[in-house]
């Protein structure tokens, strides 16, 4: 099994955080998203936990809620401790309607609008996380004008290229997001906010990646980090106290994928970000994360019900489900790969070869080419598992299919904490 939330019980069914999960399918209906809360909850204990015993705790955790935002979810991350990172006014409202701290806020974004900023600001979120000139300029102009303060960091494109797919990289310069290193512009924008009078640069950023494996890119982040660090405080004399390395820690999607532990990329991290201190000889920053996958993607799964089966003989086996690239489009953008089992066959041998296919009028609709699964029949429940990132957040209303339902669970007891859309949802705002 893909972690340690998935198990089998004794009717040969699936089962998530203790939860049978066609029984789940039976009482909310498919197709279903579901996550284990205990998992989410240890996931950011492990992060916080490594940070006390490598780096003395002088570090903070932010959830990156683009992976997966809801109320509930900002709930659990808050009670747990740990702050989030928004990136559109949308996240940062459900993050204030759950009751998220706005100090324990950053927002992120290449492209916030002046209503965004503004919002932040009235809110007084802890961190904006700042992209570029314009955003700059026009920060500090609408900070001035609401006669209020901010504290900023930018977001630096370390110049780092890390393996993961393209759509996924956003460390090297060819990239939308952030202030490049190689051409000056990172340093000109700390000249620039060195004369604004209600912005205070707190730090800088980067995020080279996601879903990554490597431990080398993140090593050479801290070095190019805490080198630009130094730089500017030597010939601008500009503070830089806190770090934030962004996310992209790699989960378990398939049986072959190795991540790393948690415990150790914070190890790595920690060492890397002390090293480059050393050499620079730069005081420790105050050194933040903020991993979104890693928290809420790897012990979850997504329950659909298989419709209509197609064999075509010498071509493939096409399974039909009762969802698709409207729930889940990662394979249509990234051939993302996953594990499929079928619910209700979870202890049958997965020696069927099939095609997951959704039910939208696309033939790029598919979740998964060529993958191994139980014997399946119309009416079985088919599990794509770790589907907690990115799946929700990324669903849309294409051939005006509802969003599917989202179900918590611990301990075996289930609540739900998105409910499905109906049709009458889909025609809301139709005029
Ligand atoms: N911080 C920043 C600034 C980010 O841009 C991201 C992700 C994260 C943190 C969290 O990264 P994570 O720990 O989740 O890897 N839709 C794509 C992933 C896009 C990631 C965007 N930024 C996917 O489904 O794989």
């Amino acid at each position: 099994m893909l972690t340690n939330s998935f198990s089998v019980n004794e009717k040969g069914h699936l089962t998530l955080g203790g939860a049978d999960t066609v029984e789940l399918a039976k009482e909310y209906g498919t197709p279903l998203y579901v996550f284990d809360e205990n998992d989410i909850r240890n996931n950011c204990r492990q992060f916080k936990d490594a940070f006390s015993k490598y780096y003395g705790g002088n570090a903070r955790v932010y959830y990156a809620s683009k992976a997966f935002s809801c109320k509930e979810m900002y709930r659990i991350v808050k009670d747990e401790g740990i702050c989030t990172d928004v990136v559109s006014g949308g996240e940062l409202y459900t993050a204030l309607a759950a009751g998220f701290l706005a100090e324990k806020i950053g927002f992120h974004g290449n492209n916030k609008t002046p209503d965004e900023l503004k919002y932040a600001l009235q809110n007084k979120v802890g961190r904006i996380i700042v992209d570029n000139m314009t955003e700059l300029y026009l920060l500090n102009e609408i900070a001035k004008e609401m006669n209020t303060h901010q504290d900023i960091l930018f977001r630096i494109k370390p110049g780092i290229d890390c393996h993961t797919h393209e759509y996924i990289q956003t460390g090297q310069i060819d990239c939308k997001f952030g202030f490049a290193l190689e051409n000056g512009e990172a340093y000109e924008a700390v000249k620039a906010v060195a004369n604004m009078q209600n912005l205070s640069l707190a730090g800088i950023h980067c995020h080279i990646g996601s879903q990554i494996f490597e431990t080398v890119p993140f090593i050479d982040a801290a070095d190019i980090m805490v080198s630009f660090a130094k730089t500017i405080s030597e010939e601008l004399g500009v503070t830089v106290s806190e770090i934030n390395f962004g996310g992209g820690f790699g989960i378990k999607y398939t049986l072959e994928d190795k991540p790393v532990s948690k415990d150790e990329s914070i190890k790595i991290l920690c060492g890397a970000v002390k090293e480059a201190c050393q050499k620079y000889a730069f005081p420790h920053p105050t050194l933040c994360i903020e991993p979104g996958r890693s928290i809420v993607g790897a012990s979850s799964l997504t329950l659909y019900t298989v419709g209509s089966i197609k064999e075509i003989k010498g071509i493939r086996n096409y399974v039909a489900v009762d969802g698709g690239m409207s729930d889940n489009p990662r394979y249509a953008l990234y051939q993302a790969e996953y594990e499929a089992v079928v619910a209700n066959k979870a202890d049958k041998p997965r020696d069927f070869i099939a095609t997951i296919a959704g039910k939208c009028c696309e033939s790029g609709d598919l979740i998964q080419e060529h993958t191994q699964i139980q014997q399946v029949q119309q009416g079985d429940i088919l599990a794509v598992l770790a589907t907690g990132a990115y799946n929700y957040s990324m669903a849309s209303n294409y051939n005006r299919i509802p969003r599917p339902a989202a179900v918590m669970v611990k301990d075996g007891n289930s609540r739900v904490i998105i409910n499905r859309e109906t049709y009458e949802d889909l025609v809301k705002k139709d005029v």
